[in-house]
């Protein structure tokens, strides 16, 4: 049972991957008009927190089952989540509240979008590198 749901977050992990490569893409799709970025900001960030939710919900139920024990690599998931989801969460809310109209706000706004998909892209490839190192017995975390 341990094994399907950590085999789940697994898959999880690597679709929100994919997602958050291809939503880096999201300022390009919002060429249109300025309130296009904003609803397409909203889409991506509902999307983000729907996929990280399922991240953080298999996860904890396989430590609930009982089959892990609390390790360091888990201490380090946790906090990532919460850091991943504290960023998205202020981002969105920069661009809800932002001008959008002036065109130099968008500008930076969409430069800082990418900037912070690129943050959220190598936390995720950090912690799957570090769980294929620790499963491989080169690091123990
Ligand atoms: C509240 C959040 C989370 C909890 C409770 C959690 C829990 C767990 C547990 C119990 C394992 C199995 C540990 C082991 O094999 O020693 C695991 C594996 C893993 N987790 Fe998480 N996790 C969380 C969030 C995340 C996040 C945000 C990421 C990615 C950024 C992530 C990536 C991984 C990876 C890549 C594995 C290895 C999967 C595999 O062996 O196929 N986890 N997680």
């Amino acid at each position: 049972m341990g094994a399907e749901i950590i085999a789940s977050h697994g898959i999880l992990v690597q679709i929100f991957l994919l997602f958050l490569v291809v939503g880096t893409l999201t300022p390009l799709l919002a060429k249109e008009s300025p309130q296009a970025f904003r609803r397409w900001s909203l889409i991506y960030t509902m999307s983000f927190q729907a996929l990280i939710t399922m991240i953080a919900f298999t996860g904890v139920v396989a430590l609930v089952i009982g089959e892990f024990a609390f390790s360091t690599a888990i201490m380090v998931m946790v906090v990532i989540w919460a850091l991943m989801m504290f960023i998205e969460i202020k981002k969105y809310k920069l661009i809800k509240v932002a001008r959008l109209d002036d065109e130099k706000t968008r500008k930076l706004l969409k430069g800082a979008f990418v900037k912070i998909s690129v943050v959220q892209i190598l936390f995720v490839v950090l912690m799957v590198v570090a769980m294929v190192l620790k499963a491989k017995g080169v690091i123990s975390l």
